[in-house]
């Protein structure tokens, strides 16, 4: 039996003295004003016991790591009709270019590169009957806890500076992969990945992905099958051009924001979510990845 407190208060520390943290993202001016000291770290095992160490409990944007839950929605929604319109193939770039978007005719390469996460948007835009609310709805009941929220000034900051995201929605538009206007689908991806969460929220939002697709309260929201698909995109593409990196290093599936949290799952046995503002050079968490390759390092506990 490992003793999950102990471990986890030990990494905290070890990687906590590290001098070099990386960068915060600056590209989103709100997300530069964010303490780059923060570092916490939070493991929720099967039994639904929580491990804290750290800044566990201090809400960040979680940014990309949205993704993975609006894919989950859009699958329960529309099933495999989704893969028409977006790819399963790690993109080995860098989450907002557009070259390959391009010379693929409008088809993302995956739901998790931000042009995916656009056409994903454009789904539950179509399917919902308020999307950011019912969107929002769906967060805080496979989290079981409804203080999660967007958080506004992040969002309209995104908006402010999106040109890159603009550039991705108009290309897809110019290839009909685009139904909805370019406002109303950037304004709905904005907010998702404007969501606040702590690490104990993050952990327990992503618990379904290592329960089989049933949430924290023991209800089903997707397959098994649907749970290994996106447990297989998050190992493959998760992590963008540092997708290989991640899973030799750490060998879980996961996914990163550039608010600096970290996710990931072993199925099965345990979630756990890290964050540490500052970003490496591929805009992944520098001390979040740390945490987690020790961590699965020194406890044996990998899907490999
Ligand atoms: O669209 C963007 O650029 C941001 N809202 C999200 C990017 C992100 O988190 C990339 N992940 N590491």
């Amino acid at each position: 039996m490992i003793d999950f407190k102990s471990v986890l208060h030990k990494i905290h520390y070890e990687i906590g003295s590290r001098n070099d943290r990386g960068a915060v993202a600056t590209y989103i001016p709100e997300l530069a004003k964010v303490d780059i000291t923060k570092f916490g770290i939070h493991l929720l095992d099967k039994e639904k016991n929580g491990y804290s160490a750290g800044d566990s409990t201090t809400p960040f944007s979680i940014q990309s790591i949205s993704k993975v839950l609006s894919l989950s929605l859009a699958l329960s929604h529309i099933g495999e009709k989704l893969w028409e319109r977006v790819d399963v193939e790690p993109s080995g770039d860098p989450f907002n270019h557009l070259s390959l978007l391009e010379q693929e005719n409008g088809i993302p390469r995956n739901p998790l590169i931000n042009a995916g996460a656009i056409v994903v948007a454009d789904v539950l835009v179509s399917v919902l009957g308020n999307p950011k609310e019912d969107f929002l709805e769906f967060i805080r009941k496979i989290a079981n806890d409804h203080s999660i929220h967007y958080n506004e000034e992040v969002a309209k900051s995104e908006k402010v500076t999106g040109f890159r995201n603009y550039a991705a929605a108009n290309l897809l538009k110019s290839y009909k992969n685009l139904h909805n206007d370019v406002e109303q689908v950037l304004d709905f991806y904005f907010h998702q990945c404007a969501l606040e969460m702590t690490c104990q929220q993050l952990a327990h939002t992503f618990f379904l992905f290592s329960n089989r697709g049933h949430c924290l309260r023991d209800q089903k929201h997707l397959s098994i099958n649907q749970v290994k698909r996106i447990n297989a995109l998050m190992l493959t593409c998760g992590f963008y051009d540092e997708a290989g990196e991640f899973a030799f290093e750490v060998g879980l599936p996961g996914k990163s924001g550039v608010g600096g949290g970290i996710v990931a799952l072993l199925p099965n046995h345990f979630t756990v979510a890290t964050w540490s503002p500052g970003l490496n050079k591929k805009g992944n968490s520098k001390l979040g990845m740390e945490v987690l390759e020790k961590f699965t390092t020194e406890t044996g506990l990998s899907i490999f």
